[in-house]
């Protein structure tokens, strides 16, 4: 049956480990067609929360719909309309990339066009090679095209690009372009902001378990960062109540450089025209953007970490 509501739904859900509350009480809906990215520190619940979604792990309560259906109650389903790549993806050491999606093909019952997993994944030259002599990004990307076999709707990915250089990240970064274009519904769990920045429509950041925001990411950088950040080095301390008669409040930060707060391109050239016309030298500058990452340290610094920061 097509699908026309949401891709995923995750209700009050909870998942304990005896005590360990790794999952607590998280709502939250995937969208159809969209890039979901969950970040998350170390332990947060990122992986155990896809694996409810996914049907491998039984929640402890709360309710998760994939397309519609209750992943407790349709397991075969739901598997038959998902495709997986878990974190730290390993496949047959000897057997080739070819061979691998043609006998995962087998293994999921379908007939899957192995040339266009391998062209979609961008892997049709190393088709003859075995696992074993593929670099970490050529894995990933056949773990990409296994999860594909089944031409799923929705597609986990679980860190794809974790201790990847960055030329191999960019090229999962085209990989999961290419997927968001052929409309499949995308759940990437990423520690790197950058990634989510770049592809995401919507990010959520899970800490302890639990959801402490979600948004899109100019909307999270707008809500949570500080302001974009002009930096001026080597300028005369006079600068700083001449920026200050102009309505700003700059900062002196060491080194003779000076922080500005600032709003709009417009406030950058207003700045340098006062400078300039004072007739101040001027060493450097630079123009700091808020950011995700940003957004998440502040989001996710536990009291419990600054302190062992604080006591090293
Ligand atoms: N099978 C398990 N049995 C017991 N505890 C588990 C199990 N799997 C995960 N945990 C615990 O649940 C918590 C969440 O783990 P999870 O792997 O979901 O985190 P994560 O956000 O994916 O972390 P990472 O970024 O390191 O992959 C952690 O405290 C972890 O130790
Ligand atoms: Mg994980």
């Amino acid at each position: 049956m097509p699908n026309t509501g949401p891709a995923i739904v995750v209700d009050k859900l909870c998942k304990y480990y005896g005590a360990n509350k790794a999952v607590d009480n998280i709502s939250f809906t995937v969208k159809s067609g969209e890039v979901f990215a969950f970040l998350g520190p170390n332990g947060a619940g990122k992986s155990t929360t896809a694996e409810v979604i996914e049907t491998i792990r039984v929640p402890t309560s709360g309710t998760v719909t994939v397309l519609g259906m209750d992943v407790t109650k349709h397991k075969a389903k739901v598997v038959r309309r998902i495709g997986v790549l878990p974190q730290n993806f390993s496949s047959f050491d000897r057997i080739t990339v070819r061979e691998s999606l043609q006998y995962f093909a087998r293994v999921f019952g379908c007939r899957a066009d192995v040339d266009a997993l391998m062209d979609l994944t961008d892997l049709r030259h190393k088709s003859g090679a075995p696992f074993n002599t593929l670099s970490g990004g050529l894995k990933q990307r056949l773990g990409i095209a296994i999860a594909l076999v089944s031409d799923p709707e929705i597609v986990f990915l679980d860190e794809p690009t974790t201790g990847l250089d960055p030329h191999a990240r960019h090229q999962i970064w085209d990989v999961l372009r290419g997927l968001k274009a052929r409309g499949k519904t995308v759940f990437l769990t990423t520690h790197y902001m950058e990634e989510a920045e770049l592809l995401a429509d919507t990010v959520a950041i899970i800490a302890s378990g639990r959801i402490v925001a979600m948004d899109s990411p100019a909307k999270l950088t707008e809500e949570h960062a500080e302001q974009t950040r002009l930096t001026l080095t080597s300028i005369d301390a006079t600068a700083v109540g001449l920026i200050r008669s102009l309505g700003f409040s700059p900062i002196p930060k060491g080194n003779d450089s000076l922080s500005v707060p600032i709003k709009t391109p417009d406030d950058v050239r207003r700045i340098l025209a006062e400078i300039e016309r004072a007739g101040l030298a001027l060493g450097g500058l630079d123009v700091r953007k808020p950011n995700l990452e940003e957004v998440f340290l502040k989001l996710t610094k536990t009291p419990a970490v600054s302190a062992q920061v604080r006591a090293a």
